[in-house]
């Protein structure tokens, strides 16, 4: 499409207006983790007793799940940050593909209504613009449990056999350490018969937080964090209060934001534990960390370029390969990323190319020169990621560029530019 029919098409869509050669100061505050917040609330699925969850960011993907769980019979009322969930009177239910559709957390529920209640009928939450996604990790670890699943026309039907409907205790072992099929086994295993072992498990801090919660609850769950994760099951699980951790991702976007701006500032509740592979990737790229209370506080030097490998925890997480990539742009000398975990998460390149920035793409491999200077210019977030890349790289950039794919960056950020503004970005929403 010509540049100016695409400009003029762009500006029928909801954006930000983001001001560039941004300095930002003072203190960004980070939020409850949505990926973690979204499988706590499909652990409530797993007790008739009422779970009370808090700090739960608001944000699109958690009101998608809300509303899931509500067909599904779940009582839910919100208060400020609180989510009160009791889910005495579960039915049994066919979701819409609609509504699971590009909230692929929304799957993880099948391994909790198959432990509490033994069916489920979930559609295949399908792929996304980052890559195919298969579930068949977690349908591997379902059957081994005992369960047994049909997939017709892209729904999948699971049923637990047998008069009592309660799955076996059994060893599984993963292909690859999927953190959505760790957590939708995890919470099958739970209320199992007997003990289970999932091995090659997913080790990210999300897994270590439902672990905990489902701990709270009278699950009786040990290794999670390590690669294999040991369950001894119960019959039956309580309510309990939890609050989700803080947003490592949400923590990492908001240190790179300093990083490209060039700004000393604090971002504050980080538990550095959870980003140690990136806190070292700002270190070795100019960046002077200090712990400040809960938080950390940043001051970026000269930013060099370094090298970044996408890995499963504790390596560098894929989803903050594209904010990265964005900084590196306008580093000193060359950046070499390589993307290891989704085959098309590199659609931000083109965007950051219409920028200035001077990127090769070789497979899933981008080979970044540093610019002196980006250039604003309406751009386009693809996925979540990629979307907060955009403003990111707009805050650096010399004028003012609109960013679209909004509905992208809503699904993580809660109200990203009143956090910046209020850090000294000049950054305006416009519905059209
Ligand atoms: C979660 C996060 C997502 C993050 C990803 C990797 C949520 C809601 N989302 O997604 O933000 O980017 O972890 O850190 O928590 N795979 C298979 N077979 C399977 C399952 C996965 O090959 O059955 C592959 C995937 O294609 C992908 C890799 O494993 O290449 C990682 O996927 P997975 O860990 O499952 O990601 P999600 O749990 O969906």
């Amino acid at each position: 499409m010509p540049l100016a029919a695409r400009i003029s098409k762009e500006m029928l869509k909801p954006h930000l207006l983001v001001s560039g050669n941004s300095s930002l100061s003072g203190e960004l505050k980070v939020n409850g983790a949505k990926n973690s917040a979204l499988v706590l609330l499909a652990a409530s699925l797993l007790t008739d007793e009422e779970i009370i969850l808090s700090n739960v960011p608001k944000l699109t993907d958690i009101s998608g799940m809300t509303a899931i769980l509500s067909k599904m019979g779940v009582e839910i009322k919100h208060k400020t940050k609180d989510i009160f969930l009791k889910a005495n009177d579960l039915r049994h239910v066919e979701l819409p593909y609609e509504l699971v559709h590009g909230l692929r957390a929304s799957f993880f529920c099948i391994g909790a209504l198959l432990g509490r209640i033994g069916k489920a009928k979930i559609p295949l939450p399908g792929g996304c613009k980052i890559g195919a996604r298969p579930v068949v990790e977690h349908i591997r670890g379902l059957k081994a449990l005992g369960a047994i699943i049909n997939v017709n026309h892209g729904i999948v039907t699971a049923s637990v056999p047998g008069f009592e409907g309660q799955l076996k205790g059994a060893n599984v072992v993963l292909d690859c350490p999927s953190v959505g099929a760790t957590e939708t086994i995890l919470m099958a295993a739970v209320l199992a018969n007997g003990e289970s072992t999932i091995e090659n498990a997913a080790q990210e801090p999300e897994v270590q937080d439902l672990a905990k919660m489902l701990n709270k609850m009278g699950a009786k769950i040990k290794g999670a964090g390590g690669p294999k994760i040991h369950i001894e099951g119960v019959k039956k699980l309580h309510g309990c209060e939890y609050t989700v951790m803080p947003d490592r991702i949400e923590a990492g976007t908001f240190l790179i934001a300093a990083a490209i701006t060039r700004s000393v500032l604090k971002v504050t509740p980080v538990i550095s534990d959870h980003l140690n592979a990136v806190l070292q990737k700002l270190r070795d790229c100019g960046c002077r960390l200090e712990k400040d209370g809960e938080g950390i506080k940043i001051t970026p030097g000269e930013i060099h370029g370094v090298d970044i490998t996408t890995q499963p925890f504790p390596g560098f997480p894929t989803d903050l390969q594209a904010p990265f990539m964005a900084l590196m742009t306008t580093a000193k000398g060359t950046s070499v990323i390589t993307e290891k975990i989704y085959e098309n998460r590199m659609q931000h390149i083109s965007e950051l190319q219409r920028m200035g920035a001077s990127i090769r793409l070789q497979g899933n491999t981008a080979v970044i020169e540093g610019v002196s200077e980006l250039s604003a210019a309406p751009v386009e977030g693809r996925d979540l990621r990629s979307s907060a890349a955009m403003v990111l790289a707009s805050l650096k950039a010399n004028g003012t560029s609109q960013v679209v794919g909004l509905d992208h960056l809503d699904r993580g950020y809660e109200l990203i530019e009143e956090k910046l503004n209020k850090c000294g970005a000049h950054i305006i929403r416009k519905q059209h």
